[in-house]
């Protein structure tokens, strides 16, 4: 199946592609260091200036959360699970790093196929 990567949307002339891509892309945002052994929060977010819409056949299934190449969690939403109206799509993962980490989070639109986003680099220390 082909994997969707993020696009930097500012670089997209036509609105109707930027709104295609920014609403299907997964945001990673956690803190840049981390305590080894420690709590640690990891934020996933489905587009950042648009929303996805929420239809019983169009809806975004679920998200998971990746280390380099292991997967490390993931969740999984009903159609309606936004109440039927477009969202951002947002989940809040805790995990507990014991080193370093390259995050990076794959969402499924049941439309659209999978959406790749950017790797974020965790520095895990103690
Ligand atoms: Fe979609």
């Amino acid at each position: 199946m082909k994997i969707n990567r993020y696009e930097d949307i500012s670089q997209i002339d036509r609105e109707a592609k930027r709104d295609y891509i920014d609403r299907h892309s997964a945001f990673v945002s956690c803190d840049a260091q981390a305590v080894k052994g420690e709590k640690f929060k990891v934020k996933v977010k489905i587009g950042d200036e648009y929303k996805h819409p929420d239809d019983f056949d169009h809806y975004i299934s679920w998200i998971q959360l990746w280390d380099g190449e292991r997967m490390l969690t993931e969740a999984s939403f009903i159609a309606g699970a936004q109440g039927g109206a477009p969202s951002q799509v947002e989940v809040d993962f805790y995990i507990v790093p014991t080193k370093s980490l390259k995050l990076s989070a794959l969402a499924y639109c049941t439309k659209h196929g999978l959406w790749q986003s950017d790797e974020k680099t965790v520095q895990v220390e103690g």
